[in-house]
């Protein structure tokens, strides 16, 4: 089953592919950890993306479509994966629709988590991620162990992206760029709204049952 979430910066989409992927056995494909990676290991790609991800921007597609294009193809990403954080744009999905037309595949479904911006800023300010799992914590929310601390006693990282100067461009962004997949998706029949909203748990049985999920 091939899975995409959209939704604002901070709506839980990471949160919830990582607990949807664990329950399909399915790959999460992350454009924001891929970029982030490809950062912290200093590659040239990473150097690009870097430009655009500390202002808030959009990556160009040229950069992101080419690592989608290849994760898609791994071998553990033949039963299904995950996409999060991608498609962000139309014309991402458009392209989308090509590379996985090309393979013999189509998306399953869309999911669309609403959270209202009100909550976006407690919620980015307020999470941590374990640097060595990629867990994703929230201090108040989903707390780890301590502080600095997750599970296991992996240290904990703030994003750099995480800033509130920049948090105000993601989500200008969002609106403008991101948000017409709504009625794209929705034109398509593929699109199933969860309310973000409420306890992680609670949120994670909606969209089992979205998308039909035992
Ligand atoms: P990316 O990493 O994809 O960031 P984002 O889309 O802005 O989303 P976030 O990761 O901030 O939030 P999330 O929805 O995953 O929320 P989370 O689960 O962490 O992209 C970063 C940058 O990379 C972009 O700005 C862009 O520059 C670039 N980029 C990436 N993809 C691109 C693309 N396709 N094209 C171009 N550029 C691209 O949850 C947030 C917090 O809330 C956590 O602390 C969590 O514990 C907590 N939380 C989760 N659920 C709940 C709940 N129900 N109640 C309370 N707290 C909750």
């Amino acid at each position: 089953m091939d899975v995409v979430f959209i939704g604002p910066p901070g709506a839980g989409k990471g949160t919830q592919a990582q607990r949807l992927c664990a329950k399909l056995g399915v790959p999460q494909i992350a454009t924001g950890d891929m970029l982030r990676a490809a950062r912290k290991a200093g590659t040239e790609l990473g150097r690009k993306a870097d430009e655009f991800m500390k202002l808030g921007a959009l990556v160009p597609d040229e950069v992101v479509i080419g690592l989608v294009e290849e994760r898609v193809q791994e071998p553990d990403a033949a039963p299904g994966f995950v996409l999060d954080g991608f498609p962000r744009t139309v014309p991402q999905a458009e392209i989308l629709d090509k590379i996985l037309a090309k393979l013999g595949r189509a998306i399953a479904h869309v999911v669309l988590l609403e959270v209202p911006d009100a909550l976006i800023l407690e919620r980015i300010t307020g999470r941590r991620v374990g640097e060595t799992t990629g867990r994703i914590y929230h201090l108040k929310y989903d707390p780890p162990p301590s502080p600095d601390r997750g599970e296991g006693g992996e240290r904990l990282l703030l994003r750099e992206d995480d800033r509130e100067d920049v948090v105000r461009p993601r989500l200008v962004n969002y609106s403008a760029l991101t948000a017409p997949l709504v009625a794209w998706y929705g034109n398509k029949g593929l699109l199933r709204r969860v309310d973000g909203v409420g306890a992680v748990d609670d949120v994670t049985q909606a969209i089992f049952r979205a998308i039909g999920a035992r």
